[in-house]
């Protein structure tokens, strides 16, 4: 049967807001993670910890992480592609790290500059220092049903990569659907061939919407027996070096889907939409987020 709670780890503020052109100011990220923070959302990729002049919108990482009004129980994370970025990130106070590698030879060249094979031995300082700091690493897979420069991807590949991952020290393994291409019997067949090297609760799945299927792939998912779920407020995000990457699913709607399966959360739904709502204020922008949209007063 379905669980009875699932894990929702919001990354809207750093998938969200990576590719936004305009600069956000600082006080605007801090105060979109607080609303995040008092929706009840427990995990939160606040920044990351890359090189400005890859990803200018993140160039704030260390004021952002410092800035966040603090609340036991609730973990902020960062990506940190290299030991450096992970040194930022313990002193700026990332409770959590995430590594991020990819199941595509072009996509990890073009996201990160290096081999996967070259990645996966810089993620080993990132996880060796983690451990001695008694942080735990996440590590994503980018690119798992699909390529922007490859196209297939092979769930074997994924696999391989996943539990490079989890050899190294990752505690959980998150698969992105980095370009939305997936469906339903794809994703169930990745996670089948996943599960048989990373243990079922210890797999995350983290899907784009780009094609409208993200919602669809994440109950196969949840029918596989995943529990964990990536995804961004009001629908924000994009990778910048995936073309025509969209936002991820909307936490609103996901959340949504899981009420009406009474599969806890523990996130307030009216808070949640008032985040998204002020985060695409800000953008000047629609609500990502059919939740959102469906329920807005006026
Ligand atoms: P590189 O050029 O190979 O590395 O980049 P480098 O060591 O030669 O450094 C280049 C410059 O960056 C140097 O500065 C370094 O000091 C600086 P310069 O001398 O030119 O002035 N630098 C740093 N600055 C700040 N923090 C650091 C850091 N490291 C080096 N940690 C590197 C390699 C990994 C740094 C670069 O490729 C990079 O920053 N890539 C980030 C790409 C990125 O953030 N992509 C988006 C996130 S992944 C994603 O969205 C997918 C995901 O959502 C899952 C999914 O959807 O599939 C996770
Ligand atoms: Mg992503």
């Amino acid at each position: 049967g379905l669980p009875s709670f699932v894990k929702v780890v919001e990354v809207g503020p750093r998938d969200g807001l990576q590719n936004e052109q305009k600069i956000v100011p600082t006080e605007v990220k801090v105060e979109f993670i607080n609303k995040l923070a008092d929706a009840g959302l427990k995990t939160i990729e606040a920044t990351s910890f890359v090189s400005p002049k890859w990803v200018p919108q993140m160039a704030d990482h260390n004021e952002v992480m410092r800035k966040i009004t603090r609340k036991p129980g609730i973990v902020f994370s960062a990506l940190t592609p290299n030991l450096r970025g992970f040194q930022s990130a313990l002193a700026a106070g990332a409770q959590e790290v995430a590594i991020f590698g990819a199941a595509s030879e072009t996509f990890s060249k073009k996201n990160i500059n290096c081999s996967i094979q070259e990645s996966v031995e810089r993620f080993q300082e990132v996880t060796k220092a983690a451990k001695e700091a008694k942080i735990p690493v996440r590590g994503y897979v980018s690119c798992v049903l699909g390529c922007p420069y490859e196209g297939n991807v092979k769930p074997e590949k994924v696999a391989e990569v996943a539990k490079m991952l989890l050899d190294i020290g990752c505690y959980e393994i998150s698969l992105g659907d980095t370009i939305g291409v997936g469906t339903p019997g794809a994703m169930k067949n990745l996670i089948a061939v996943v599960s048989k090297v990373v243990p079922l609760d210890k797999i995350a799945v983290h899907c784009h919407d780009t094609y409208g299927q993200a919602l669809s792939n994440i109950l196969a998912a949840l029918q596989m027996g995943v529990h964990i779920f990536d995804s961004s407020s009001a629908g924000l995000g994009g990778c910048p070096y995936a073309k025509g990457a969209s936002g991820n699913v909307s936490t609103e709607d996901l959340v949504y889907m899981m009420n009406g399966l009474a599969i806890k959360t523990g996130v307030d739904i009216h808070k949640l939409i008032e985040a998204g709502h002020y985060i695409s204020t800000h953008l000047g922008r629609k609500s990502g987020s059919k939740v959102a949209q469906a329920t807005k007063s006026s």
